[in-house]
């Protein structure tokens, strides 16, 4: 099975057409790089596959489940167990602790009191932030608040992550650092990762470069082959 598949995806805001049957597939386990100018739909299209947008036509695929068969009450299901997005500005609850943070995803799937601790003081150590557990985010670095905000996204044990400029509002070591954390997590946990970025350096850690333009994949290229996949 895909770990995603989409197929022939449009979508329009009024008149203006951002998505132009945009079609890709990810293996299991496989990290792939999309890139392109500002405006060419990047975000649209990783909206849509998380299910926090919808297409207009098109087909998408998450695993097993078809995304265009299921309800709001679906979709926000999909968030909850398969699918988690990692946001340039980290978007964590700003009066809730690190761990706090870290539980919230499994407090909503009804996890009971005492396996989420255990998870989420693993997830913690996972991303080496076992002395900031207890901080808030205002007094977390940038790279410290990404941190939390992959062991959040790891919380559900996703198929797949999505990721909308990572690093963009990062400095390139603490980028970088965050780049290594991102290929060490996929490759232990068998975890898909679809990044969004304007970086090179963020191509590296993937095996792909999808590049985008005017709602378009205009170029696919294989940095990497792997005849396993
Ligand atoms: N909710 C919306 N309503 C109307 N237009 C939108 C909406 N969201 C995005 N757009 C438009 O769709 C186009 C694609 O936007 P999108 O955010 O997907 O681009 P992007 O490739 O992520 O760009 P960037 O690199 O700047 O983040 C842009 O022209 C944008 O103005
Ligand atoms: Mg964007």
């Amino acid at each position: 099975m895909k770990a995603l598949q989409v197929s022939r995806v449009t979508k329009s805001y009024g008149k203006t057409t951002v998505l132009n049957g945009v079609s890709f597939e990810m293996a299991p386990g496989e990290r792939v790089a999309l890139m392109g100018p500002s405006g060419s739909g990047k975000s649209t299209l990783l909206n849509c596959v998380g299910g926090i947008d919808r297409p207009d036509s098109g087909e998408i695929r998450v695993g097993d489940a078809d995304l265009s068969g299921l309800d709001e009450t679906g979709l926000c299901q999909l968030r909850r167990e398969k699918v988690s997005t990692i946001f340039q500005f980290f978007h964590l609850l700003p009066t809730l602790s690190a761990a706090e943070n870290v539980e919230f995803p499994l407090q909503l799937l009804g996890w009971e009191e005492a396996k989420r601790r255990e998870k989420v003081e693993s997830l913690i150590a996972e991303v080496g932030l076992a002395k900031r557990s207890h901080a808030r985010p205002h007094e977390l670095s940038g790279g410290e608040m990404q941190r939390v905000a992959i062991a959040r996204a790891l919380a559900i044990q996703p198929e797949l992550i999505l990721a909308d400029e990572p690093t963009g509002n990062l400095d390139s070591a603490t980028g970088d650092a965050i780049l290594s954390l991102l290929e060490d997590l996929s490759e232990r946990h068998g975890i898909a990762m679809l990044l969004v970025t304007h970086s090179r350096r963020v191509t590296e850690i993937c095996s792909r470069t999808l590049k985008m333009r005017d709602g378009e994949i205009v170029e696919s290229d294989e940095v990497v082959a792997d005849e396993s996949r």
